[in-house]
């Protein structure tokens, strides 16, 4: 993959493809910008560099349809608080009002384009649009590590028609997860939970190729059900919960125990999905422990997954961690050694 470090950028167009996927409040406020100060580095490398900005994001899933509450014009205005600089909006992301802003820009300032989930061309990584897309740029990064599991266009197709480089928070992404999974000091110890049960099942097997132990959060554990896993010696379940509503909803004392014992003699952990259900207070006291435990254990710790993250931003814990992902799914997926499309586009799998 070619770094923008080695990029010469000076008075050039850069188009780049950001993740500023936040969550919004039923106000549309945005409650974590953590996604959105991710890619401020980069952002400020180009722009000190002489570069003029188009920058690309999806906001949730808005299936090419042009929602109001979808709109980036919040994110927009956050960005130029966070840049000290005006950046430039138009309400679409693709068409004659994007050109004509487009060639208005001068060195150092930056546009935002519209979402580009309501262009139903984009999830359907159509090759025209990516096209269409390319000709606002004279080269393209990708800073959006945690949407490189999607073959979509602004992902994978603009690549194809433009120099492509690798933004500083993707080298970041790349390097903190391979070192996790590529040689891990050991023992190798990964905490998974959360609710999404139907996407964990999989990335369960395939991380326990790697790691030591894999320990399983509660509702995680409980919708498991009976199912045996890949490697079923290397899972540790909850030895007991706490009840709520006819379920169990975090781990108990004695799990909390016994999976503190584990992570202080890992060397390595990897923390995806809550242990309990945090969005209620009176079931985070599990994850609390978790985390504490983590950061005690003195290991090389990666947290990653929207709720792992708002929970521990929530506490003030996340930078503690050595490495804390912007990915979801991205993340879980290049773990589980599957192949990113967004990388390939890079030609990450071909050493280029
Ligand atoms: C995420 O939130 O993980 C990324 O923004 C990707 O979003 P998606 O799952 O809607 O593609």
């Amino acid at each position: 993959m070619k770094s923008i470090r080695d990029a010469a950028v000076e008075g050039k167009r850069v188009l780049v493809r950001c993740d500023f996927n936040v969550p919004l409040d039923e106000q549309g406020n945005i409650e974590d910008d953590f996604r959105i100060r991710a890619v401020l580095p980069t952002l400020r490398f180009l722009l000190s560099n002489g570069a003029k900005l188009v920058l690309i994001s999806h906001l949730d899933e808005p299936n090419g349809e042009s929602l109001e509450r979808m709109s980036l014009g919040g994110i927009g205005k956050r960005l130029e608080q966070l840049l000290g600089i005006s950046v430039r909006q138009t309400a679409s992301c693709i068409g004659k009002e994007v050109d004509a802003t487009m060639s208005s820009l001068s060195k150092g300032e930056a546009l935002l384009l519209e979402n580009i989930r309501f262009c139903q061309e984009e999830e359907a990584n159509d090759t025209e649009f990516a096209k269409d897309l390319s000709r606002l740029g004279d080269l393209y990064v990708n800073e959006a590590f945690s949407v490189c599991h999607r073959a979509h266009a602004s992902v994978v197709g603009i690549p194809k028609f433009l120099p492509s480089y690798a933004g500083l928070l993707l080298e970041k992404e790349v390097a903190a997860l391979s070192k996790i999974i590529k040689d891990p000091e050991r023992p190798f110890t990964v905490l998974v939970g959360g609710s999404k049960v139907e996407t964990k099942g999989a990335f369960i097997d395939a991380i326990s190729e790697v790691a030591d132990l894999v320990l399983l959060g509660n509702l995680l554990s409980t919708a498991q059900g009976g199912k045996k896993f890949k490697h079923e010696e290397k899972i540790v379940r909850p030895v007991d919960g706490i009840p709520g509503n006819g379920q169990e909803f975090d781990i108990g004392p004695e799990t909390i125990a016994l999976f503190a014992k584990h992570i202080k003699e890992a060397k390595t952990l990897l923390w995806s999905g809550p242990m309990g259900k945090v969005e209620e207070k009176e079931y985070e006291e599990g994850s609390f422990a978790v985390a504490q435990a983590i950061l005690e254990s003195g290991a090389y710790s990666v947290a990653g997954g929207g709720d792992t993250v708002a929970f521990l931003r929530g506490h003030n814990l996340a930078e503690k961690f050595s490495h804390v992902s912007t990915g979801g799914g991205a993340m879980l997926a290049f773990l589980a050694n599957e192949k990113l499309p967004g990388l390939e586009a890079l030609g990450y799998y071909n050493g280029n």
